[in-house]
């Protein structure tokens, strides 16, 4: 007679038990089997350090061996003219090849010394804007700051950084102090003009670009809600870019403001601007002023329309690393929280690509970018406070998600966001502000170990 009540309890007991788990724990990450291919056909599983470094296996033999040809421009290191290979390095210049602010085709870390040969650089530009509506180049230092020089000449600036601690408090009481960088410039080779304004840039990692170059602008500009008609506080707007190829705008879908409307213009850029190579699509030495030397110049472009060609189907094709551990109990807590927290109103998950033509392997890809590819306040501490066509001082542009686990594998670091300051993924969290201040704040209001499955999720896409 005694045992009889306990046992009802018990029963009682296992079966409210079961009736939360049906509730409130998810056993499954319900299209699992799709976002393992996180790049749809294009993925790749290499769980290594070379995850990034890898071309889509389902490259056809044409467009592979361009790949190929595009692997090793990118690690071409330019030199100063007159020289055999590779020469027209500078006059002034970041750095000297793709690769060494694209490490494996990863994401630079932040710089111990911000004047060593990085990955970071400066942009620069003054109130207004140029003919096409893009940055207003700085009267003697254009659009770029480069913060070195070939022998015999000057770079433009140095950079300088201090730092201010911006603590962030925590609801079970934890504290994480985040390190605001402040930046500046010193010994310009001429005055810098009063009204100068910078905004500081890392490398990202350039793998799955051409499938999110292969999103249609429709779908692009359906995920719109410029006056946030939903109320959720979410807005989201298409940067609208000049793109010199088609010589008309573009939705911009390339670096860290959307400021590039192609991998082609992206990667042309970054030859004139980073190294100071002139190209067919850009012509003129970013650094007016202070030529290079090389006999070339003004005479033809330092490298060929073929060259800019195998380089753009390169970082358009380099293969996506599959999603990890999406079976893990922690995993699928931390996709339920990433979830609740509306990270998914930005990082939208999944994407159908269209067609670019010539390039089958990248066309009709259902992928898992984790980006809706549109421009965010994201609030004044991350503001740079300078305009870039469509995108003002305190936007930026989501950053897909992807293969973001690895980095530390790859590049063995940790460092995120547009300029590399946040030391971790949940620094990365915590300089969300503006229009993701909600989806920060859910996440400050979590327990310690809701915090460790969401921080999971990420490592695990
Ligand atoms: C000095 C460092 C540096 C060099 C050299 C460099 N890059 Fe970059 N790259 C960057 C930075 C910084 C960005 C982000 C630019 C921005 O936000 O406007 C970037 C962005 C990109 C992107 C866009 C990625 C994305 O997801 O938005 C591509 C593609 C790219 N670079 C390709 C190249 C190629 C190709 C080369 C060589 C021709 C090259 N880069 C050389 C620093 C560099
Ligand atoms: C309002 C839009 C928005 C929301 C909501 C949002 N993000 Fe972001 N996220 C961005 C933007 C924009 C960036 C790039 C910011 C920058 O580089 O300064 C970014 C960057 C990141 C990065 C760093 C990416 C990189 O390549 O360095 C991570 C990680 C990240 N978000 C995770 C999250 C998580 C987790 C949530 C939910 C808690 C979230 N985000 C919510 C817009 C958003």
């Amino acid at each position: 007679m005694k045992k009889t009540p306990l046992f009802a309890l018990l029963i009682l007991l296992v079966c409210s038990c079961s009736e939360d788990d049906t509730n409130d724990t998810l056993t499954n990450i319900p299209d699992k089997e799709a976002r393992l291919y996180a790049g749809g056909k294009t993925t790749i599983f290499a769980n290594t350090s070379f995850s990034f470094d890898n071309p889509a296996p389902n490259l056809n033999e044409t467009n592979l061996a361009l790949h190929l040809a595009g692997d090793m421009q990118f690690e071409q290191a330019f030199v100063t003219a007159p020289s055999i290979v590779n020469p027209g390095l500078g006059a002034q210049f970041n750095n000297t090849s793709c690769i060494s602010c694209h490490p494996k085709d990863g994401r630079a870390g932040f710089p111990m010394d911000i004047n060593s040969r990085s990955g970071f650089f400066l942009r620069t530009s003054i109130p207004g804007t140029d003919p096409h509506g893009g940055p207003n180049p700085t009267p003697g230092f254009g659009g770029q700051l480069q913060n070195h020089a070939i022998y015999g000449k000057q770079p433009e600036v140095k950079f300088t950084i201090t730092y201010q601690d911006l603590p962030v408090h925590f609801k079970d009481g934890t504290t994480v102090i985040l390190k605001k960088p402040i930046y500046g410039i010193t010994d310009s080779y001429i005055p810098m003009p009063t009204n100068a304004m910078f905004s500081p840039r890392i490398g990202p990692p350039v793998y799955g670009l051409g499938l999110l170059e292969a999103i249609s602008e429709a779908t692009l500009l359906k995920n719109e809600d410029i006056l946030d008609v939903d109320e959720d506080e979410i807005s989201g707007k298409a940067n609208l870019v000049w793109d010199p190829v088609s010589k008309t705008n573009k939705i911009g879908r390339f670096g860290w403001k959307g400021g590039a409307p192609s991998v082609m213009v992206q990667s042309a850029g970054a030859y004139n601007g980073d190294m100071g190579i002139t190209s067919p699509l850009f012509p003129n030495e970013a650094d007016a002023g202070q030529s290079n030397g090389s006999p070339l110049e003004e005479k033809a472009p330092e490298i060929t329309q073929e060259i800019l060609d195998q380089i753009e189907i390169y970082c358009q094709t380099l293969a996506v690393p599959a999603a990890r551990n999406l079976d893990d109990p922690k995993v699928i807590q931390g996709f339920q929280l990433f979830e609740d927290a509306n990270c998914i109103a930005c990082h939208i998950p999944k994407h159908i690509t269209g067609i670019i033509s010539g390039v089958p392997a990248i066309s009709n890809q259902t992928i898992y970018p984790y980006t809706d590819l549109l421009l965010h306040d994201m609030g004044d501490d991350l503001a740079d406070n300078r305009p870039e066509f469509l995108a003002d001082g305190n936007e930026w542009q989501t950053r897909p998600l992807w293969g973001i686990g690895l980095t530390n594998l790859v590049n063995g670091h940790t460092n995120f966001l547009h300029d590399g300051r946040a030391r971790n993924l949940e620094e990365a969290i915590l300089w969300h502000s503006g229009e993701a201040k909600k989806s920060r704040e859910y996440y400050t209001d979590l327990n310690k170990s809701e915090r460790e499955a969401m921080l999971a999720f990420l490592n695990a896409i």
